[in-house]
């Protein structure tokens, strides 16, 4: 044991010769002890141990003295020799000679032993190596750190085994527990989790990593609004901010983590944590002093918890097309097993205070994207217009840019056009030799550039304050329990949710494009089609929308709005092919409230849609005048003639008021519809019909028991419906039955009974009159969306 110490304390004093003997730290003096749990797995491999050993190049001048401890499951004869494969890996920073560095690592590597955690015992056994080299060295114990670098249901245990086995004792050395996300599923099992590990744990010994608070343009962000505060303090609101974009683009798969990521989606894995943080960061109030951890965080959770819940149309999400068999394969499914996990979501949000009030915040993330980048974007309004090109009319924007890219490097640029920011003396430089680079679309000469002299990982960041005690850093308790409060009711109502499927990379073009709308957010192109070139297999449109049949004819079903958007879809492209064919497109529409929505998607998303030779039609109208509100006209005018360019006198009412008279048989008003469309539409067959289904198998305003529903050669009668107003005017099934397309759209868990029911009945349109839909030389479609299909 003298030999022990004799080596330790020699080799310490070389690697204080070998460091130069500089940089004391504040921490007090003693022995530490590092134990990763997982110490051989692909985190420790690829980030741990190299953080590790930079902690100890900073502080092997300190007069602090470290154990280093990877341990596992596995026992040691098995895993030593990975470990100490894995340490051999590590290297120094530029500035340390090779000799220096050599030193260092034999050090370290002497420092360094595998240790078995298995059992309580093994974690007691720990404790007792600890004690006896802390005794026999003559050292005081500073502390003990435990990095879980272990699935998430492991930490329970662990952090049990680590309290009841292994806590330092005698009060002065601290104990200090890394936990790595997932911290939960939602905010119930964050909750689970989290009374699990504080029956085990102090709050102020956990420290919860997120690692993008180790990364140097994100650790930055806070000392970088005060530093700026003069020029912050003025534009960091509502009044002056456009909008806040918050971006992380990956071109990677997810193929190897399958069985994780299923269950997570890039909601839970990247934007509730990651993305959040940075979100916190940017909006929160400044603190006091940023050294004061109690009060960062404090100001974090106020921040958390003054987001506006968020709503299913906040967000949209989608799926990389090869997904699916990644998870048939790496999960074992069978080809008719789905998966709806999102592997990228555009989220909008929005803050609740007086300062961010409507100011859109967008968090997007994803997989097999065109580009590896993250960055966090700050954008101003600017009221300029400039007659001829001037800087002054350019965009006004600070971006924090994380990495990658086409900068690649971290760094901090503000428009010219904003202000100059101050570049404190310290670990940041101010970049002045623009090389010929793009940032976001604008020339990097555009900007006032700032970044961090030496790059350096995010772990090893981290490693350092989780060492210096620096908790501001890391996720409170309370910090995870609000962020899971935030996301989980839009995860909720996104569960079943089928995202956009997209071909990944370059492909995407623009189908992952979005569009933001008041305070919803939608994709940009309306429906999705992937050329055959890039479709290999399964449409991402037969993905979305299901096809199927549904009482011998064809069906497609969908939730409502990939449903309306495909209705709208199909009856563009019926115009469109009238119109190339020469002929004006004759479409006759129903009333009532499900259509509404399908008038909204017409209204407000086809720009090129052919109205000007365009005729629309009534399949119904009840006898009221047109003003009333119960007017089908009147709905169809409110929801969409209203709102696109046709002219009015492609517009043809129901003439169900006559002489200031509402439906009198003996004024003729059917037989005047009747005249109109054998006189204007080419064989009396409009071009589309679009229908509904009422629960009693009503359709258009045929009823059950109505003669009106056999009415031969007649094209519009008057009716009479059992429910107010009574009165009606409709097209018989003869007119119907003479179109080229008819669609009928059922929507909603309330008809779901008809839909099971209306599968089963016979033709009987006296009982049913919807039975009695069938086109003579046209085609029928259901349109049933997942609610009336599924219930
Ligand atoms: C991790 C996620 O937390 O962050 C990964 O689990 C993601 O899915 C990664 O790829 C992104 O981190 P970075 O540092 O590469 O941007």
């Amino acid at each position: 044991m003298a030999l022990c110490m004799y080596t330790t304390t020699l080799l310490f004093l070389l690697a204080l010769c070998a460091i130069g003997g500089h940089g004391e730290e504040k921490q007090s003096r003693g022995h530490v002890s590092v134990v990763v749990v997982g110490g051989t797995g692909d985190l420790a491999k690829k980030y741990l141990w190299q953080g590790f050993f930079q902690l100890y190049l900073k502080q092997v001048s300190s007069g602090n003295t470290f154990s280093f401890y990877a341990s596992g499951q596995s026992p040691k004869d098995k895993a030593a020799p990975i470990f100490f494969g894995i340490l051999k890996a590590v290297s120094c920073p530029k500035d340390v000679s090779d000799e220096r560095c050599a030193v260092l690592k034999e050090q370290f590597l002497r420092l360094a032993q595998y240790w078995q955690l298995k059992t309580l015992d093994d974690y007691r056994n720990l404790a007792k190596q600890i004690k006896n080299q802390v005794q026999e060295e003559g050292l005081t114990e500073a502390g003990r750190l435990f990095y879980l670098s272990v699935p998430a249901f492991a930490y329970a245990d662990i952090a049990d085994n680590i309290d009841t086995g292994c806590r330092p004792v005698g009060g002065t050395a601290w104990l200090r527990v890394v936990l790595e996300k997932p911290f939960g599923h939602d905010l119930r099992s964050a909750q689970t989790l989290a009374s699990q590990l504080g029956k085990a744990l102090r709050n102020e010994e956990m420290y919860r990593i997120d690692h993008y608070l180790g990364k140097q343009v994100v650790s930055k962000i806070l000392p970088f609004r005060v530093e700026n505060k003069r020029f912050l303090d003025p534009i960091w609101n509502k009044h002056h901010m456009e909008r806040i974009e918050i971006v992380v683009k990956e071109t990677l798969d997810v193929q190897g983590r399958i069985p994780f990521y299923d269950q997570y989606g890039v909601i839970r894995d990247v934007i509730q944590n990651h993305l959040t943080e940075v979100m916190a960061l940017l909006t929160m109030p400044l603190p006091a002093k940023l050294s004061d951890s109690e009060e960062v965080l404090q100001n974090k959770l106020w921040l958390l918890s003054s987001l506006l819940p968020l709503g299913k149309n906040q967000a949209v999400v989608g799926q990389y097309q090869a997904y699916q068999a990644e998870v048939q394969r790496e999960l074992n499914k069978t080809k008719d097993h789905i998966s709806i996990t999102p592997t990228f979501a555009a989220v909008l949000a929005h803050m609740g205070t007086a300062q961010y009030e409507g100011v859109p915040i967008l968090l997007i993330s994803g997989k097999m994207l065109d580009e590896r980048v993250g960055y966090a974007r700050v954008v101003f309004k600017n009221d300029m217009f400039c007659l001829q090109n001037s800087y002054r009319c350019k965009p006004k924007e600070i971006i924090f840019y994380f990495g990658h890219g086409s900068l690649r490097y971290p760094a901090i640029l503000v428009s010219k056009n904003l202000f100059k920011p101050s570049v404190p003396e310290g670990e940041w430089k101010e970049v002045t030799d623009h090389t010929n680079v793009d940032v976001l679309g604008s020339p990097l000469s555009d900007y006032y550039v700032q970044t961090p002299k030496v790059q350096q990982e995010a772990y090893a960041e981290l490693i350092s304050r989780i060492f210096a005690g620096d908790k501001n850093s890391f996720i409170s308790t309370d910090n995870l329990l609000a962020s899971w409060d935030f996301w989980t009711p839009l995860l909720e109502s996104l569960a079943a949710s089928f995202p956009r499927v997209y071909p990944g990379g370059a492909d995407n073009g623009d189908l992952l494009d979005v569009r933001l709308k008041g305070k919803e957010i939608t994709y940009k192109s309306d429906v999705v089609f992937l050329g055959p070139e890039q479709v290999k297999g399964e449409s991402a449109r037969s993905f979305l929308v299901m096809q199927g049949t549904y009482r011998s004819n064809d069906m497609v079903s969908a939730w409502a709005e990939e449903l309306i958007e495909r209705l709208a879809f199909d009856i563009q492209e019926a115009a469109e092919a009238a119109v190339l064919r020469g002929d004006v497109f004759h479409m006759a529409l129903s009333g009532g409230s499900t259509p509404i929505a399908l008038f909204h998607r017409l209204a407000l998303h086809h720009f090129s849609f052919p109205w000007r030779e365009t005729h629309i039609w009534m399949v119904d109208e009840r006898c009221v005048p047109p003003t009333d509100l119960e007017s089908n006209f009147h709905n169809i005018y409110q929801h969409l003639l209203q709102h696109v360019r046709i002219p009015y006198y492609n517009i043809h009412p129901m003439p169900v008021q006559f002489k200031q008279r509402l439906c009198v048989e003996e004024d003729m008003t059917a037989l005047l519809y009747h005249e109109d469309i054998s006189r204007l539409v080419n064989g009396s067959r409009f071009h589309f019909v679009l229908l509904g289904v009422g629960h009693d198998g009503h359709t258009a305003s045929l009823f059950p028991g109505a003669n009106a529903a056999n009415s031969e050669n007649d094209l519009v009668v008057l009716t009479e419906s059992p429910v107010k107003p009574h009165q009606r005017m409709s097209l018989t099934l003869d007119a119907i039955n003479r179109a080229h397309k008819v669609a009928l759209l059922v929507m909603g868990k309330g008809k779901h009974e008809l839909v099971t029911q209306l599968s089963r009945v016979k033709d009987e349109p006296n009982k049913w009159p919807i039975t009695g839909v069938k086109p003579k030389n046209g085609t029928l479609v259901w349109y049933i969306d997942y609610d009336a299909l599924l219930g």
